[in-house]
Formats: structure tokens, sequence, C-alpha cells
């Protein structure tokens, strides 16, 4: 009888396997030409409502960037959480995982935040290289399925999600599969590569404190915002999540604050490169295959349309953003608020559904603002080899959605390129 299950799990083990690559085979690849992006939007320095055109930097800082993020919270993500106190940390625990014993240092700090009459917490695993030389630069990153699953084999001491999380993120026969479909860490961040860099990872799961399904959303909003609650997203309440983190980050001089830089894949890039627009002290954004609500121009026609994304994610923004293709910023802007730091956009090929011509044209447009503070924005001879020394880089590799050990060998490199001195001249130019 046992073994006609084991036999039964293994059949349908193959049978996913083998369904999950003729899917993927199937997916059409992007055509990289950027003769192909939809429409530029309107010119970023131009007029914007009443607001004149710009040609300084201050004009930009004082006048536009204002206006812009204020536009970002009215009519895409819904606002920040108002209100609140600075993050406290509740408890710092050290974590002993035999994997990188000598390599890191491992700790679990449990952060409050929002009103001290609403409490609410979030765990942020910190994975800091064993023998730092002076603070060290940290990755701060969001995660899908929480802290475990971030781990092979996690000792007990770390903290499981607080709120429910996919089926495919507990662990067990799935995850080689989702493995297999979104990469080798999707879940499990390459340790070691990040580590030999000479950085910090801080990671934690933003649906601690807003959940990602409808109802830990509702409840995690319901808390943040109080009555702003209907005119809140999820993805704002995430967004304002790396900042907390870097408040409590910047707090220890292990770190240098002068060099933290956001990470996030996909809804969690969305989240990442809005704290990076709201947030001048965050020094790099990398947002790896963002799409729609990301870098993706919210009025170009191709991949997930914004019916789509609020049909499937309806608490990820506040109902305004359904009207966004008429707003008058679209998500150049977002790009561009960022400006003069650094910023890492991820596509691949086979994920059109992320429309990475649509982020093409935004980082193309987005580019004035850089050069206004003579810094090149989008300086690259095609869509998929990045200039990682300029402001923008435009990164393209061949597959699906997912994150690959190549993705972090460019995002690190990345990272190199801007934050230390020393870094090779030449970014590495992934393949043809
Ligand atoms: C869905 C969603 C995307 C999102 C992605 C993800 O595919 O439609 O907008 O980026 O999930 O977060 O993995």
């Amino acid at each position: 009888m046992r073994a006609r299950w084991v036999w039964l799990i293994i059949a349908i083990g193959l049978v996913g396997f083998g369904l999950a690559g003729c899917i993927a085979a199937r997916l059409p690849n992007v055509t990289l030409d950027p003769a192909l992006a939809p429409p530029a939007p309107a010119p970023i320095l131009g007029p914007f409502g009443q607001d004149a055109p710009i040609s300084t930097r201050h004009d930009w800082e004082t006048r536009r960037a204002p206006l812009l993020r204020q536009a970002f919270a009215t009519e895409i993500y819904g606002p920040y959480p108002a209100h609140i106190i600075p993050p406290r940390l509740l408890s710092r625990d050290v974590i002993s995982y035999a994997p990188l014993a000598g390599e890191a240092q491992i700790e679990q700090w449990s952060v409050a935040v929002g009103g001290a009459d609403r409490p609410l917490h979030f765990n942020m695993i910190i994975v800091m290289p064993a023998q730092a030389r002076g603070p060290a630069p940290v990755i701060v990153m969001q995660n899908f399925c929480g802290n475990r699953a971030a781990f092979r084999d996690p000792p007990a001491t770390i903290a499981g999600p607080l709120t429910p999380v996919f089926p495919g993120c507990e662990g067990g026969w799935e995850t080689p599969l989702v493995e297999l479909v979104f990469g080798r860490h999707i879940m499990v961040p390459p340790y070691r590569q990040i580590l030999a860099r000479g950085y910090a990872l801080a990671m934690f799961y933003a649906g601690d404190v807003v959940g990602d399904e409808a109802e830990s959303a509702r409840a995690g909003l319901a808390q943040l915002y109080g009555e702003d609650a209907p005119r809140a997203g999820a993805l704002a309440a995430w967004a304002w999540l790396y900042s907390q983190a870097y408040d409590v980050i910047a707090a220890d001089a292990r770190f240098d604050a002068a060099h933290i830089a956001v990470w996030g894949h996909s809804r969690n890039a969305k989240a990442a490169l809005l704290a990076g627009a709201n947030d001048a002290r965050i020094a790099a954004v990398i947002a790896h295959q963002s799409g729609r609500g990301g870098a993706s121009l919210n009025r170009s026609d191709a991949g997930e349309s914004i019916a789509e994304i609020m049909g499937a994610y309806p608490w990820w923004f506040p109902p305004a953003y359904a009207r966004a293709a008429e707003s008058a910023v679209d998500q150049d802007d977002l790009i561009a608020l960022i400006a003069p730091r650094p910023v890492l956009l991820g596509n691949s090929r086979r994920d059109a559904w992320a429309d990475p011509l649509g982020a093409w044209r935004a980082a193309e447009s987005a580019s004035p603002v850089y050069e206004l503070y003579g810094e090149g924005g989008l300086v690259q001879p095609d869509m998929r080899r990045p200039n990682l020394r300029a402001g923008i880089g435009f990164y393209t590799r061949d597959g699906l959605h997912g994150v690959h050990s190549q993705d972090w060998d460019v995002f690190l490199e990345f990272l190199d390129a801007h934050f230390r001195a020393e870094a090779p001249q030449s970014g590495r130019q992934p393949s043809r």
C-alpha cells in the first residue's frame, strides 16, 4: 500500500516537472527591439499640470518631485501610513545555522512598526559576513514565503511568516518544482555569493505586517491606516516597510548606512521601486522583473493589464489605480524619482507578462532626470547588456520569470560598480 503511494507521488512529480518544462518551452520570447516599445510618455521635464517645465536640479527637487510623489500616493499606490512612530527593535537573537557556520553571523530581529496603539511587527533575518572589515553595506530584501522558506533545513528558531503564504512556500515536494520553474534562488538567496562580496543581507516577509491575500491584507491595512484604509494598498505599505527596515539597520554601527540597497523580485520589486522613489536614504534599487505597477508603463498595452492585476490582486493597489492609464504620472516618473541614485531593472525574454519593452521605454523616458544630475541614465547598446555603471541599468536574460545565480552575479556587480571604488571597470555582459 505504502509503495503505491510513493509511486503515485513520484508520478505526479514527474508529470508536474514535465508540464512545467513544456509550458516554459512554449512561452514566446519577447522581441528585444526598442522600436516595438510602447509610445514614449510626455517628456519628463516638460510641464506637469500647472507646473512649468523643469530645467534645474533645484526645480526638480523642490517643485516637481514633491508633486510626483503626491500623485503616486493619490493616483497609483495610495499613501504611506501617517501618524506613526519610528520602528522599535523588540528583540535581537543570534541564530545558529550550521551550513553557514564560520562564514556568516546570523541574527533575527523582531521589529515593531506603526502606532504604539496599533502594534504590528515583522521578523527580519540579518546574514552578515563573519569577518567584516568595517561597517558592511546591506541589501534589504523582501521575500515571498517568509524567512523559514529562505533556508534549507531552517533551524527551529527562525520564525515562520505571520500571515498565510502560497502552498508552494511550505517546503516539501513542491520546492524542487517551484525552483525548476522560478529559479534556484526564488526562495533561498545565494548567501555565499552575497557574503563573499562583503554584503550583509537583511531579509523579511512584508506580509508579516500587511498580508498578501485579501483577508490578511485588509486586516494589516486597517491597523496601519485606520480610517484611511480604503485609499491604501499593500504595495505602498510594503514599500514603507523597506524604509522602516532602513531605520533599524542604519542605527546599528555594524552596517554602512550610506550603502543600503533595496532588492525585490516581481511584486516585491514594485515595492522596492516605490521605496527608492520615496526615500532618498536608500542608496540603490534592484527591481527584478517588476512588471505592471513596477517599472513598466501603465499606458503600455503589452503584458499584464491594469484590469488583470486589479482583478487578481485587489489588495495591492487602492481603487484609484484602475484609472492609472489616464493619470498624469506614469512609471517613468517613479524611476526618475530615484535619480541620481542607481537603479537596476532586471527582465527576462520569456516574461512577456512583465512587459520588458514597457519598462525599457519608462527607463529611457526617465533618463533626462539623471542627466540633470550629470549622470547617464539609460546608456547601453541594447536591452540585454546593462551598463552597470550608469544611473539606470537594464538587464535582460533568456528564460522565464524567476531568480537565478546568473541574475545575482549581475545584481552584485551592479552594487559593486556603484558602492565600491575598487570595483572592476567592466560589468558582466550576459551572453546572447
Ligand atoms: C503575478 C502578477 C505580477 C507579479 C507576479 C509576482 O504574476 O500578475 O504582477 O509581478 O505575480 O509577484 O510574482
